[in-house]
This record gives C-alpha cells, structure tokens and sequence, in this order.
C-alpha cells in the first residue's frame, strides 16, 4: 500500500516530523517544572513582591555557580509553556513574574498542587509506565501491579513514604475542591443532616463540609493506614473500614475521585453499599454525591487541552488501577446496575463534574 506520507510536500513531511518530535519530547515539559519546584523558583518569585530579574533570580537559588547560567534555559521553556511570564521592567531588563498555574505550585499556601505533582513525576509511579506494551501482551492486573507485585492502595499501607506522598496529593487537591464545592455547589447540602465521606483520605473534604455546615455530621471512612492516629471535631468522626464490605448509614454519601479507581464491577459494589448506607438512614433526600471525570470527547464545549487532560487521566487509572474515567452513558449504566434510578450531573468542577445520584 502506499503511503499518503510518501507523496506529501515537503512541509506536510516536516509537519509530522514536529507532530512526532513534540509527543516524545512532551515529557520534558514535566521534568522542566519538577525541577522549577524543585529549586523553589515560584517561591523564591512570589517572596521577591514583584517581578524578579533573571540574575536576582539566580542570586537566590541553591545553584552551583557553575550551573547559574543554564537557568534562563530553564526559565524559557517554561515560559513557552505558560509558568512564568517574561517582560522588560522599566530599566528594560527582563524579568519574570508567575502566573495562574505556577501560583498554584507556591510552597505557602493552601491552595496547591505541588503534592500532586511530586506524586505523579515520582520515579515510583513513573516505573509502571514502562510496562504498558508488555502489559497488554499479558494476563494480568495492572501495570503497576506487574512492577510492585501489590496493587495501589497495599503499596500505600506497605511503603510510608508512597503512602504519605499520596495521602498528601489527596488532601491539597481537596483543599481546592471543596473551596469550589463549597462556593458554587451549597445546595448540593441542602436538607442534608449526615454525610459519609468513603475513602475520605485525611478528611479535608470532609473537614470543609463540617466547618461549612456545622449542623451536619460527617464520617470519613477510610483504611487503616491513612486515617489511624486523626481526630475528629464535634461535627466529624473517622472511620475505619472497607468500603466494599460496609458504609456507616448516613443521608448523603460522598464519593470524591473513588469510582475511578475501580473497574465496573467494583464500582457497582460500593454503590451497592452506598445505596444501603442510606436506605438505612431512611431520609427521603438521600442520595449519593460523586466526583470525578465524566469524559466529554466529543462535547464541543470542552477545550482541547481539558479533554486530553480527562484521557491522560484515564490512561493512568489504567496503568496504576483497575479503574477508568466514563462518559455519561458508562456512569449510567453503573447507576442502573446498583439501583438508582435517577442522576444530574453538574459540570462545574473543571475537567471534573459533581453527580448526585438518587434511589
Ligand atoms: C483517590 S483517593 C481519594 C481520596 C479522597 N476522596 C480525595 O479525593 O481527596 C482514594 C481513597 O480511597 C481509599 N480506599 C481505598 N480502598 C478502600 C477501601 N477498601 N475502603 C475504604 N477506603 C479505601 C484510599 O485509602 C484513598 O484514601
């Protein structure tokens, strides 16, 4: 057969060239802010109160003097991917000043996603990458599996350091989402007197609820190892248990970034044991709150960048899980399967959505 490549122009040729060189150098992009956070250069910008000149900038960091001048390198292909921004101060010297995103990679503050980022650019989770190929030539469970010989969540229990390094990962990404929760989604709350948060890590979510809505009582139900030595306030308790064997009843089960790590069958589980948690409690609002990824593929209001950002995170649920994102039809089914008859999805936390789901 021949090639359509073998009879495009010159440009076309090269186009693919660039298509092929951008994917594989893509990862670089990661590494390059690994190492800005790293050496603390949002930091060190932040602190500096306005914006920083490249040799004020290297004056402050823990570098070899020898390696001072790859710096601006650093900083320029960051800048190309849109962490810093660079212009002339009034001595038209360039300098650099955060942006949005690199705000949200400061050490100080409590809205941030560095935590989430040591984890996923740790060689720990990096390793199973490796395995894809030979992942699908194979029986067997997962990638990650195939690397550790123990699924996800037994690594976390049996290594501290993962452990922790995920547990904290899960608790700056719900100091973002419940700020937004909390702010665009109260009704979700409403008439609410209880709510279970299963597998609630270290109940920042559920902390959030508690302090938001001081008349309902929450539960974080989650495994030994993440939750043994916290304590509970007036209006909060945790929990320990297997969510798949059995949820404490309440009016409202919250499952927060759960069903994506399990594959269908599972999930059906633990909504099955949702559903008796609060069929137990009797309250005519009950319902169960999930968020996660409803995959939009082809919804044109999603940007480019926000669906490939759904599928990369499929893609790591397939190499570290068994679980997997869903489009609205695959949720569905899930529900029907479990016994809910009724759902509306709210598309309001980013690339993720908040579904309530009702008996
Ligand atoms: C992806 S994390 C989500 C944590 C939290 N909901 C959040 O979004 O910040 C999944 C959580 O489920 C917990 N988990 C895993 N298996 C569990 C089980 N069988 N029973 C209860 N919790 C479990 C893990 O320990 C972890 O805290």
């Amino acid at each position: 057969m021949d090639l359509a490549i073998n009879n495009s122009s010159s440009r076309e040729l090269l186009q693919a060239q660039v298509h092929v060189w951008n994917h594989i150098l893509k990862f670089i992009n990661s590494m390059a802010l690994k190492c800005a956070i790293q050496l603390g250069i949002p930091d060190i910008i932040h602190n500096h109160g306005q914006p920083i000149t490249l040799s004020n900038l290297i004056s402050r960091l823990n570098v070899h003097p020898s390696k001072s001048r790859f710096i601006y390198r650093l900083m320029r292909i960051l800048v190309q991917s849109g962490f810093f921004v660079k212009h002339n101060d009034v001595h038209q010297e360039v300098v650099y000043s955060l942006t949005p995103s690199s705000e949200l990679l400061l050490n100080d503050q409590p809205l941030k996603m560095t935590p989430f980022l040591l984890l996923l650019l740790d060689p720990m989770l990096i390793a199973p990458l490796h395995l894809l190929g030979s992942w699908f030539r194979k029986h067997g469970s997962t990638p990650f599996e195939m690397t550790y010989d123990m699924s996800f969540f037994d690594l976390g229990a049996h290594e501290p350091r993962f452990g922790s390094m995920f547990d904290e990962a899960m608790v700056a990404d719900s100091e973002l989402v419940s700020r937004v929760v909390i702010k665009e989604c109260q009704g979700v709350f409403e008439g609410l007197n209880s709510i279970v948060d299963v597998g609630g890590g270290r109940g920042t979510m559920a902390f959030a609820i508690a302090n938001a809505f001081p008349h309902i009582k929450c539960t974080v139900l989650d495994l030994p190892h993440v939750i043994d030595n916290l304590k509970g306030t007036n209006n909060l308790d945790f929990v320990v248990g297997d969510m798949f064997e059995k949820i404490p009843p309440a009016n409202a089960i919250l499952l927060k970034w759960i069903l994506h790590d399990w594959n269908d069958e599972e999930s059906v589980k633990i909504l099955k044991r949702c559903r008796e948690a609060i069929s137990i409690s009797k309250s005519d609002r009950g319902k169960v709150i999930i968020i996660d990824i409803v995959v939009t593929v082809d919804n044109k209001e999603m940007n480019n960048r926000a669906t490939e950002t759904q599928l990369l995170w499929d893609m790591l649920m397939m190499v570290n899980l068994t679980g997997r994102e869903r489009t609205e039809k695959e949720w569905e089914k899930l529900f029907v399967a479990a016994g809910f008859t009724y759902y509306k999805i709210s598309h309001t936390l980013g690339v993720r959505s908040l579904i309530e789901v009702y008996l």
